[in-house]
């Protein structure tokens, strides 16, 4: 039995968590999942982006599977309030979630969604592997850790969309990873059912593989993900014409 804490957070997060729940439920029947609040949801409820029994929960579970924190609600300069980036950051430094590895593999159904030519793009298949909780991130200084942040946002647009590109933070053996799509929580798209859930799927991956040791799971994802996609399934992100209606 494998203990997942879902952190579904902000804007368009509990739309991609919940969808990725149910494709790991479709995976395996031996998973178990336990929702608890994160980023300015948990600001809402509780005055701060990550309660000591959130992290009490994240510590002791097997995989940690975060959707995305932060939104216009809950910006502000004034250093004394709260910012949901603390729950993600506080989770990271907490749980020593050090290193954070970012594949960028495009799917060769999506070669050309890409802006750059797909003689340049073809065979692409690199990781960025940031420091994650090093450095000075908050501020005007350039870290490795902030660099990774920019780097892999930079290299999604190898992958036709920002939508696409998972993340696996890792420390050290034995205790347990947090998973999460690279982009941010999207307030703009939230709520109509068109975000692009693949980030989301390939992180689901990425913890079956890496936080459980499910590698046949996550090699089925992997390759559900692309066959979607080579079946033309594409969400408004890599070029959909409109929206899909609403289930
Ligand atoms: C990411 C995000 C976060 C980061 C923010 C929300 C703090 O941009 O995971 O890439 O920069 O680490
Ligand atoms: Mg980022």
């Amino acid at each position: 039995m494998a203990r997942i804490i879902t952190l579904p957070g902000d804007g368009i997060g509990p739309e991609v968590t919940a969808a990725a729940v149910e494709v790991l439920q479709a995976l395996r029947d031996d998973l178990t999942f336990e929702e608890h609040l994160i980023g300015g949801a948990s600001i809402d409820a509780h005055g701060t982006a990550l309660t000591d029994d959130v992290l009490a929960a994240a510590r002791a579970s097997d995989a940690v599977l975060l959707g995305a924190v932060g939104g216009p609600k809950w910006d502000t300069t004034d250093p004394d309030r709260p910012r949901p980036e603390q729950g993600l950051l506080g989770l990271r430094r907490e749980l020593d979630l050090y290193a954070n590895l970012r594949p960028v593999r495009p799917s060769r159904a999506l070669l050309d969604a890409s802006p750059l030519r797909r003689e340049v793009i073809e065979g692409t298949d690199l990781v960025v592997v940031r420091e994650l909780t090093g450095g000075i991130y908050f501020g005007e200084i350039l870290t490795d850790n902030m660099f990774g942040d920019i780097l892999s946002d930079e290299a999604a647009m190898l992958t036709g969309s920002i939508g696409m590109l998972p993340s696996a933070s890792v420390g050290a053996p034995g205790t347990p990873g947090m998973f999460e799509p690279v982009h941010g929580s999207a307030p703009d798209i939230a709520g109509r059912g068109i975000a692009n859930p693949l980030a989301m799927f390939l992180s689901a991956a990425m913890m079956l593989r890496h936080g459980l040791g499910f590698e046949n799971e996550a090699a089925a994802l992997e390759s559900a993900v692309d066959r979607a996609l080579e079946n033309g399934l594409r969400t408004h992100d890599l070029g959909a014409r409109r929206p899909p209606s609403r289930p």
